[in-house]
């Protein structure tokens, strides 16, 4: 089946969502979506959008940009960061103005609580910036953007995963999609095609993300030969619910809630006297498993469980049920623990993609060497780049609703300037026949224990802490993990929600991401930001100051660099 739009967006999530709503003003647009929109990934971010509104105290968008920078170990594009912060603050009150609920202060304005790294006058002390509705900011925004775009006439094809990108050479014709109910294949003919498909935590064993998140977007771009960037740096983020990672926000730690060693110390003081529990994601997460090394973590059942507590007892049942009440849900519900009467146990857990996609500042996909005629990414996908080495909290959806907007805008402009493409049923070939070999290969390897073992080893060897030899292991084992992909077959011969061929693209798309942000790892020589070396312990500017481009072709990757934007401020030591 053909169908033809102006402009096809692949993801439901805030990126998506708002770039289609943008995009819809002037053209015609379909939104493809493996899951039910309103359970995107998005959903789950809890702790709020950081802007600079000045709710609660002097605040500006320069300090927001600045620590975006920091945060980021320098790596950041300086003039992305500017206008993500500047946009961050009209984003807000666009969704304000669209329904989004806020949490509210007494005098009714919207509601700002302190986040990890976000700081007055460049550094001084925490702030208070992130915009928050509870601990629920995601699936808010996840709502309202929904709703908007159903007003506005966006089309909706729902549980239709994205198979292939049509290019001809490099401009784009359209996409291929799997519709999962019933096995056929669609052909979506569109002048522009956005990718918003997430991120790609479910390469690592412990992860805050949903069992979605398998990089689909990058993945296919990766294979039609566009390089990615930055993959090597991967935020581990320090608070997930032990053994199962799932997210127990930052809003805790920006509430009060303090992070406790074996002994009961706060030991953040020791690590980052100024910010404390609220320096950055990379800095709190060594500083767990530095402790844990040191033997102060709590002993779990195995040494792999060792943790430390998050404290939040002391902020009084009011504040947690009010402030953070999804978290005290799940941590009955999972822990048994109530975290108004009892600290939570906590550990780090893989959570964020810095790198991704590469894109200029409205959305178009630009390798620094080319840019792609109506292909667009934004969100966690993309890397526009605004958070280099390393994300601070609540910069994620400040990129999306910033991100995913101005590439609405601009693909608006775009299909309404560019002539027609052509696409037809022929350009489904190419998925059909991969979708076909997998379908008659009998007796093959099944997808469970190739997925279990990527998991392992990206966790044990591209983790927090890494080494030359770790990294070097993991490529190799990463390689013979997609030889033993190409043995992979389905049990299951049904068309209909066929399971099975949706994980078996999954886990392809997850083996090239690992490829790459394995190999990405292993070249660079120094430590930045999450990319955390104990044999190159020390950030080097003079000669690391730079993007990483890593292209997948065959087994290998080669690797290739782009320079960093630092147009505003010198890159300085990081302290906190
Ligand atoms: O901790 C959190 O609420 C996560 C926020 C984020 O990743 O930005």
């Amino acid at each position: 089946m053909v169908h033809t739009f102006d402009a096809i967006i692949v993801g439901a999530g805030g990126a998506g969502l708002y770039a289609a709503l943008e995009a819809s003003q002037k053209a015609k647009v379909a939104v493809l979506s493996k899951l039910y929109p309103q359970r995107s990934h998005t959903g789950a971010a809890q702790g709020g959008i950081g802007a600079a509104l000045g709710n609660v105290e002097e605040d500006s968008p320069e300090w927001h940009a600045f620590d975006t920078v920091k945060g980021g170990d320098y790596l950041v594009d300086q003039t992305a960061a500017k206008i993500l912060a500047e946009d961050a603050v009209r984003a807000v009150y666009d969704l304000e103005n669209r329904g989004l609920p806020f949490s509210r202060l007494e005098d009714g304005k919207i509601a700002q609580r302190r986040f990890g790294g976000h700081t007055h006058h460049f550094g001084q002390g925490a702030v208070h910036r992130s915009c928050y509705a509870a601990d629920r900011t995601g699936h808010m925004i996840l709502q309202t953007l929904y709703q908007q775009c159903v007003k506005n006439d966006v089309k909706f094809y729902d549980e239709f995963q994205v198979a292939d990108l049509l290019l001809d050479g490099t401009t784009v014709r359209g996409v291929v999609a799997f519709e999962l109910s019933t096995g056929e294949l669609h052909v979506f003919q569109a002048k522009a095609v956005l990718f918003a498909t997430g991120g790609f935590g479910r390469m690592f064993k412990i992860t805050s993300n949903a069992h979605a998140n398998t990089g689909d977007g990058p993945a296919i771009l990766a294979r039609a030969g566009i390089p990615m960037e930055d993959m090597e740096f991967y935020q581990f983020h320090p608070t997930g619910i032990l053994g199962m990672g799932i997210l127990i926000t930052e809003g805790v730690r920006g509430e009060g809630g303090i992070l406790k060693n074996r002994d009961g110390e706060p030991f953040m003081q020791r690590y980052a006297p100024t910010l404390l529990d609220l320096a950055p994601r990379d800095m709190v997460s060594r500083a767990i498993m530095t402790e844990v090394a040191a033997g102060k973590g709590v002993r779990g059942d195995r040494k792999i469980d060792d943790y430390v507590w998050l404290d939040a007892s002391h902020l009084g049942r009011e504040v947690v049920e009010k402030k953070i009440p999804d978290i005290a849900d799940f941590c009955k519900t999972y822990l048994g623990v109530d975290p108004a009467e009892k600290p939570m146990p906590v550990q780090p857990t893989a959570h964020y993609a810095m790198g991704g996609i590469p894109t200029d500042v409205d959305g178009r996909v630009d390798t620094g060497k080319v840019v792609y005629d109506g292909l667009y990414a934004a969100g966690e996908a993309a890397c526009v780049s605004v958070h280099g080495a390393n994300r601070l909290g609540t910069n994620s959806l400040v990129d999306l609703i910033v991100y995913g907007r101005r590439a609405g805008q601009h693909i608006a402009r775009y299909v309404s300037e560019s002539g027609p493409v052509s696409a037809g049923e022929k350009d489904a070939e190419r998925a059909r026949q991969r979708i076909e070999v997998l379908r008659s290969r009998k007796g093959g390897r099944h997808v469970g224990p190739i997925m279990d073992r990527m998991q392992e080893v990206m966790m044990e060897k591209v983790g927090v802490y890494r080494t030359q030899e770790k990294m070097d292991r993991a490529v190799q084992e990463i390689q013979e993990l997609r030889q033993q992909f190409k043995e992979v077959s389905v049990q299951d011969t049904g068309a209909g929600f066929n399971s099975e061929v949706l994980q078996i693209m999954e886990l392809e798309n997850l083996l090239d991401l690992s490829l790459v942000t394995a190999a990405s790892a292993a070249q660079r020589t120094e430590s930045r930001g999450a990319h955390a070396r104990e044999d190159f312990t020390e950030r080097n500017d003079d000669q690391w100051l730079k993007h990483t481009m890593a292209t997948i072709t065959g087994d290998s990757v080669s690797i290739d660099f782009k320079p960093v934007d630092i147009s505003i401020w010198e890159p300085k030591p990081r302290t906190y």
